[in-house]
């Protein structure tokens, strides 16, 4: 009663433990932390951008330079960072690659509001600008792209690569790119309206340790890492009848409680008989579907695999879902789920070859409704097929858009510093204070070239010079060659990108970047700093970041 006859005395609402942060506080800390997450994977950027190493609360180590890993594997709890972790999963989900880059611009694009917030500019005036430059930016680089020829294989090798160089697929790139390039090209469909349709789902990836890398190879149709149920079965078929099974081959558990009693050996002896008679029923009933082969996703029992070894069947058992799923593309066969009702016109038909070395089943579709390829991918040991498998898995996204969507452009620096030359030609059109936004939008896109030289050891300021100086002139694909540090037509250098990418990049940055600006309060039930500003917040710099942010507000 007395608090609200109080004249200017705010009432009351919240919790003890609850914080509270308003307008130009609010807006500081949500930049920090936004910043921080952005600065954590900089330095990867580009071909000469490190690689982190990331150690879980399980201990278990993950080395990479993909910016959306090593976003996700940093176990961020501060809302607003997370913010942006979700532009880096935006940007994986969408386009397969640009997570360091989508990343890098929210956080410059936060970077500069700042400074146009500091100069009293309101938020939603670079709110509004913010927009108008991301959908200029966007029409530009539509504007800039060129259009390829899916069937111009060499320059999508050149996409290919371009999205592994800083990778660890890296040092194989003329053999990798090749393989993603024959991979896409195999699964690529041309759809009613002359464009080009690809369908990943039929690419399969599959890695193996022990080898080196440039023994990595693409197969058509698919690879199982398994063996045998049985050492007497055969391994090898020229048109084997395949089964796939998603439901155990082993005496059905009718009810679970049931106590077993046996009173006598006989009784016993008949249970056993049973058992045994309901084993090899369901072996009689694969092999009357005119079954050579059996993939079962789930166990199979000691006895019937003993019986269908006797009937000269194969059979593999605990094969992972996925890999039933694509056997099922391979090898045109229905996935059985009742041995009762199974038939000859559930199978499939597939060449079947076993690699003793490696321990592979290789399996390679006969029929006519085959679709699928693997990419076998090896390495010397786990850490090093891991980060070859996210590396590939990129260049894939890539090189399938690049053919899905049919347009590309110059890397390096290049298409980010001619887009930002166009948006400051832009801006003049552009009334009042929004003006200033779309300008500093533009030299959140240089970010990219200064970044990639930074990464690369050289002058960043020179550099930019350079390239503006270029651009100035005409040069639209004038970008930077990292390895010389001289400002080159990249494009023709092999360094080129999916424009789908560039322009999903901008508008998630974009997005992201206004979200985080049109907050003016924040207002936590907890604490806000993640872990304090102690000690534990030494390790990661995104948590110091955070952690000092908020230090010196509170
Ligand atoms: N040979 C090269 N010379 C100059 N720049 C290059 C070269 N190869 C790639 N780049 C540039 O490097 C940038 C991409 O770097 P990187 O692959 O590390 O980050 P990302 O693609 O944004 O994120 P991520 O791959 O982690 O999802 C692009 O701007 C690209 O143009
Ligand atoms: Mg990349």
């Amino acid at each position: 009663m007395s608090q609200q006859r109080m004249q200017g005395q705010p009432m009351i609402i919240l919790g003890e433990d609850s914080q509270r942060m308003k307008d130009r506080d609010a807006q500081s800390h949500n930049i920090q932390a936004a910043r921080a997450v952005a600065e954590a994977v900089r330095s990867t950027l580009g071909p000469k951008g490190m690689d982190k190493m990331l150690v879980s609360s399980m201990g278990d180590v993950t080395v990479t330079n993909d910016g959306v890993t090593i976003l996700q594997e940093m176990d961020i709890d501060n809302p607003t960072a997370s913010m942006i972790v979700e532009v880096a999963e935006t940007q994986e989900d969408e386009a397969g690659d640009g997570t360091t880059t989508a990343v890098a611009i929210a956080g410059e694009l936060l970077k500069n509001a700042e400074d146009l917030l500091e100069q009293d500019i309101h938020p939603t005036a670079i709110i509004k600008g913010y927009n108008l430059a991301s959908e200029k930016a966007r029409e530009e680089v539509n504007e800039v792209a060129d259009h390829v020829d899916p069937e111009d294989e060499a320059l999508l090798k050149k996409v290919a690569e371009t999205s592994m160089t800083g990778k660890g697929a890296e040092l194989n790139k003329e053999l990798l790119g090749q393989l993603i390039v024959d991979a896409v090209q195999a699964v690529t469909v041309e759809a009613d309206d002359g464009g080009h349709i690809v369908d990943l789902e039929y690419v399969n990836v599959e890695t193996q340790t022990g080898r080196s890398v440039d023994q990595s190879e693409l197969l058509k149709g698919a690879v199982i890492d398994k063996d045998p149920v049985h050492p007497d079965m055969p391994t090898d078929f020229e048109a084997a009848d395949v089964m796939l099974i998603n439901e155990p081959i082993e005496v059905e558990e009718t009810d679970v409680d049931a106590e077993l009693k046996v009173d006598s050996p006989e009784q016993l002896q008949q249970f056993l008989d049973s058992e045994e008679k309901q084993l090899r029923e369901k072996v009689d009933q694969i092999a009357a579907t005119g079954a050579d082969v059996v993939f079962c996703q789930k166990g199979i029992d000691d006895l019937a695999q003993h019986f269908l070894a006797k009937k000269g069947i194969l059979a593999v058992r605990r094969v992972k879902k996925s890999d039933i799923k694509f056997l099922k593309e391979v090898t045109g066969a229905s996935v059985v789920s009742d041995l009762d009702s199974a038939e000859a016109d559930d199978l499939g038909v597939a060449t079947i070859s076993r690699d003793d070395e490696d321990e592979l089943f290789y399996i390679e579709g006969t029929g006519d409704e085959t679709h699928g390829v693997t990419l076998l991918l090896r390495g010397s040991t786990g850490h090093v097929v891991d980060e070859l498998e996210r590396g590939i898995g990129d260049a894939l996204d890539v090189v399938a858009t690049t053919v899905a969507d049919g347009r590309v452009l110059a890397g390096g620096g290049a298409i980010e510093v001619e887009v930002a030359r166009r948006l400051r030609d832009y801006a003049d059109s552009v009334e009042g204070r929004e003006q200033l936004a779309v300008e500093a939008f533009a030299d959140s896109l240089e970010l990219v070239p200064r970044v990639l030289a930074e990464n690369a050891g050289l002058d960043a300021i020179d550099t930019l010079v350079d390239l503006r100086a270029a651009h100035d002139d005409g040069q639209v694909r004038a970008g930077l060659n990292v390895f010389t540090g001289d400002v080159v037509d990249t494009f023709e250098a092999g360094v080129v990108e999916p424009a789908h990418a560039k322009e999903q990049a901008l508008s998630s940055a974009t997005e992201a970047a206004n979200l985080v600006l049109k907050i003016d309060d924040i207002i936590a039930a907890g604490d806000l700093s993640t872990g304090g500003d102690g000690d534990e917040d030494a390790g990661g710099p995104p948590a110091g970041g955070m952690g000092g942010g908020m230090g010196g507000m509170m």
